[in-house]
């Protein structure tokens, strides 16, 4: 196959990339850093600029706070082309928010773990990476303590998140029923997301109003994790977040055996994971979906549906062969077939399903490569090529937009990608999957 946009996705990222270090996700839309975007555009760089992914990983890092939390978006520069900024989020709230850099109060999925592991892998000059990480890994080990310590209050091995911003998946169905379980007041602000994207392909005002208003109790609670705890109306257990954390514990792991000398991390890492891993499997698997479903800690009930997020923790090792097994079919069962692309992100068979808005059903690229990675772990190898060629058709197709319709049919002469274009992890990943 010839990869003709390889050299479009290196001057998207080239492009996208700031002087101050770090890599916007797409201009305009997202101006800053965002946790998990940086590690996926690492990755990408990985593959033609080592030196720009070591940066991008190092300055996510210096937003570390203390106490090892690191925020979801670090407001590196003044914008007037984003909204909620920094003024809305005051995570200087938290006694111990890093003080050189104004960021958000909440995090994202913690990928940073499973990055260095993949940059080591693709880094040539394997000295020089593996004494990058050995001066940034226990910044990434910390972070992990901060989830287990702060986010755990049942010591479940499950942590939460008090935010659908903090998912990554922000607008996906699974969080309506939770929408209905609380009031809300109607916000007076201005959107900046919709002067850059077609509304119809983003969040309603209604949904905003939810998302800021639940900022608004973490900041009553100075962003102290028991009290959002104790306060939040928004508490949930995610698959895809806790997959992400389990994938990045393995990795510590690896990574440390092969620096030496980290025993006692290593003993606590395993035993993170034994535990979550365990509760994972009993408490986040829906033995009759046939799927990993999210749980509403805050009012105590699984949340029975199947979206994209459900197939993450392939990824990360956590089903037997068994429970892989049943996942994979019910994913080309419900949301594969002739006429689908791999992977939607919402269960298309569901009358929640919405083909073009945002997290509601189109296709992202950095869920089908977490898929894609998830399914060759188990030997999936053919549904595996199918997701990657999938991807590869869509991107070549209309370019690197942030995400794409799942039906094949909705592919005609004008359509475009959704949401921004020259979109970093779009770029990054298919430099990654191209490469593998
Ligand atoms: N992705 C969010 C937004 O749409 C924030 O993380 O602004």
């Amino acid at each position: 196959m010839d990869y003709k946009l390889s050299n479009t996705a290196k001057e998207i990222l080239l492009n996208n990339f700031q002087e101050k270090g770090f890599t916007i996700p797409s201009k305009g839309l997202y101006p800053f850093q965002w946790l998990w975007d940086s590690g996926f555009i690492a990755i990408g760089f990985a593959h033609f600029d080592i030196e720009k992914a070591k940066t991008e990983i190092k300055t996510l890092l210096n937003a570390q706070w203390e106490n090892g939390f690191i925020p979801h978006i670090i407001f590196h520069d003044e914008s007037n082309t984003y909204f909620p900024g920094p003024d809305f989020h005051q995570a200087n709230l938290h006694a111990q928010a890093n003080k050189k850099y104004k960021s958000t109060g909440m995090t994202q999925p913690p990928v940073t773990g499973f990055v260095l592991e993949k940059i080591y892998k693709i880094a040539t000059e394997k000295e020089d990476i593996l004494n990058f990480i050995k001066n940034n890994i226990d910044q990434v080990y910390k972070n992990h303590s901060y989830f287990y310590e702060n986010r755990d209050p049942h010591n479940e091995g499950l942590v939460y998140i008090y935010h659908n911003w903090e998912s990554g998946t922000d607008n996906s169905p699974i969080w309506d029923d939770i929408w209905e379980s609380f009031d809300v007041p109607d916000y007076d602000f201005e959107r900046r997301d919709t002067s850059h994207v077609d509304p119809s392909q983003r969040p309603t005002k209604k949904e905003y109003n939810y998302y800021l208003h639940i900022v608004d109790i973490a900041k009553e609670c100075k962003y102290n994790d028991y009290k959002i705890a104790e306060l939040s109306p928004f508490l949930v257990q995610d698959p895809l977040f806790n997959a992400m954390l389990i994938k990045s514990n393995n990795s510590l792991i690896n990574l440390y055996k092969i620096i030496g000398n980290n025993d006692t991390k290593i003993e606590q890492l395993q035993k993170w994971q034994k535990k979550s891993i365990t509760s994972f499997n009993s408490k986040l698997y829906d033995e009759e979906l046939g799927a990993y479903i999210h749980f509403d800690l805050r009012n105590k009930k699984p949340i029975r549906f199947i979206s994209s997020p459900s197939f993450s923790p392939l990824f990360a090792g956590i089903p037997n062969k068994e429970q892989a097994e049943k996942l994979i079919n019910t994913m080309i069962t419900k949301f594969g077939g002739e006429n689908m692309y791999l992977c939607a992100s919402f269960d298309p068979t569901s009358n929640r399903f919405d083909p073009k808005k945002y997290w509601r059903g189109p296709v992202w690229v950095n869920l089908n490569w977490i898929i894609y990675y998830g399914l060759l772990n188990y030997g999936y190898n053919d549904i595996a090529k199918q997701i990657k060629s999938d991807t590869l058709e869509i991107l070549e197709k209309v370019g690197f937009y942030e995400y794409f319709d799942a039906r094949k049919k909705a592919y005609t002469k004008e359509i475009n990608g959704y949401g921004g274009s020259n979109f970093s992890w779009s770029a990054a990943l298919y430099l990654d999957l191209i490469n593998n």
